[in-house]
């Protein structure tokens, strides 16, 4: 069975107080809309209509290359009057499900069912039970208790206000019944809108069933209107992501100071300390630890990895047993080797670090290639900037480079080369030499400290 998928994104969200579409705010870091859309590949839908309106052109230019139907609803009447904008491109044999941009969390495994219902050629609706419904569209069932009709909030009777099932907005059905139904809907009502809700009385009265299903977390069909609403959602989208890495085998020590913006992935016995975030892809190796309050983008950290606290972790690989930080800052093209060291206060960038190499305290390595088994004392810089051009530096396998010392790129150390403390080193430094560039120390004997003058 065909499946258009046909989310409404044309709503102003005014309460949101921005500049940028609802729809493009975030839940995990991503665009509300975006997991609409995700969640509609999930369903393997052929196509995918986004109805935008209020901000057409930025929703468009968000949403990029991705194989998406734009449908322009000008002028905002209605969500029957949205769906309509979309029906052009659909495919009449098939099934319709309606979904909504600023409803972001709903799970594939619910639209399933009502896609599946649709294919019994019934009318499937997403209801949920409301401590309190006021303001949402009130599901209306006849003695039989089959839904006959939604009334909405403004155009319903005190009788009906007490109803407590209430509308989703989500809805599934054959799309040929659809389009014979939307030319059909009236603007005759409390707020003068094309109601897509009146289709439930017309499948009523034509007899078609209307099967309404529940979602398993009520979450999954809370609309974003305000920030606040937002971070509600966002706290439970935190907290599946916890609870999956926790069934995949991760240890965190506490689910809920833990925030995941994009995908993280993770082998066994890996353990997470509080406040860690991780952005874009990152991919954790088995017993990775991390400590308290990392933050790590699009990185792939290998087995056995240590990261200690208070560290940032930006587009960098690391081979298994690497030790970080604490506070360490890995920026950029950062890739270490097994068993590098990289220890508090070291700043590195587009530096490639080999096997069993330290650089263990208060240094900055960028635009370098450091062979294995090098030792880099503290205080070590490369300067790879001129202020017009960055140089490389590169150190050979086995070299000493010795605390405070300043490496001025183009420059390279060779294998085996020990360089003294202290040292600025212009020239290369051949292998196994060692080399010393600092001001000769002094002794002198007895020296006359200034006395301060009597007056
Ligand atoms: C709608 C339902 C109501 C349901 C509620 C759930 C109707 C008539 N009512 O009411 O039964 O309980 O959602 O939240 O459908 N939109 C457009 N174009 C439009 C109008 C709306 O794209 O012309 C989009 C909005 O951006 C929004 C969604 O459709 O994402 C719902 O619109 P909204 O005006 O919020 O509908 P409600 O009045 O809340
Ligand atoms: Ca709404």
């Amino acid at each position: 069975m065909s499946l258009d998928v046909i989310i409404l994104a044309a709503g102003q969200g005014s309460r949101m107080k921005s500049k940028k579409p609802k729809v493009l705010h975030g839940i995990g870091g991503k665009p509300m809309v975006q997991h609409v859309i995700d969640c509609a590949l999930e369903l393997d839908a052929p196509r995918i209509h986004v109805v935008v309106g209020h901000g057409a052109d930025q929703v468009r230019e968000a949403l990029g290359n991705q194989a998406l139907k734009f449908a322009l609803q000008a002028e905002q009447l209605g969500t029957g009057h949205a769906v309509a904008q979309a029906l052009d491109g659909t495919e009449p044999s098939g099934i319709s499900l309606v979904l909504y941009g600023d409803v972001p969390l709903t799970r594939s495994e619910t639209l399933r069912q009502l896609v599946a219902i649709a294919a019994q050629d019934k009318l499937g609706l997403l209801t949920v039970k409301l401590a309190d419904p006021s303001g949402y569209g009130r599901i209306i069932r006849n003695d039989a208790d089959q839904v006959v009709a939604i009334v909405e909030h403004k155009d319903a009777s005190e009788a009906q206000r007490a109803v407590d099932e209430v509308n989703t907005g989500i809805l599934a059905l054959p799309t040929r019944l659809l389009a014979d139904w939307l030319p059909r809907l009236s603007s005759n009502n409390a707020q003068g809108e094309y109601y897509l809700t009146d289709v439930i009385a017309m499948a009523a009265d034509q007899g078609v069933l209307i099967e309404a299903i529940q979602p398993e977390h009520e979450q999954e069909v809370q609309g974003v209107n305000n920030r606040q609403q937002q971070a509600e959602l966002e706290r439970w989208y935190q907290l599946r992501e916890a609870q999956r890495l926790m069934h995949n085998g991760v240890t965190l020590l506490d689910p809920s100071r833990l925030d995941v913006r994009g995908n993280l992935s993770a082998g066994f016995d890996v353990v997470i300390d509080i406040n860690c975030l991780f952005e874009g892809k990152v991919t954790l190796g088995n017993d990775v630890t991390i400590g308290p309050n990392c933050h790590i983008s699009d990185a792939v950290i290998g087995d056995g990895c240590h990261i200690k606290a208070n560290s940032v972790i930006e587009q960098a690989t690391l081979q298994e047993g690497c030790d970080v930080g604490p506070f360490a800052r890995l920026r950029p093209g950062t890739e270490l080797a097994a068993g590098v060291k990289v220890g508090n206060f070291v700043e590195t960038k587009k530096a490639r670090i080999g096997e069993g190499s330290k650089v263990s305290h208060l240094s900055y390595i960028g635009d370098a290639t450091i062979g294995s088994d090098v030792n880099v004392g503290a205080g070590t810089i490369t300067c790879n900037y001129d202020g017009i051009n960055k140089s490389q530096t590169e150190i050979g396998d086995g070299a000493f480079i010795g605390s405070n010392t300043a490496l001025v790129a183009p420059v390279k150390v060779g294998m085996g080369a020990t360089v003294g403390a202290g040292s600025t080193i212009t020239r290369d430094v051949a292998d196994d030499q060692l080399s010393v560039a600092r001001g000769k120390q002094r002794n002198l004997d007895n020296w006359p400290r200034p006395t301060k003058r009597q007056d």
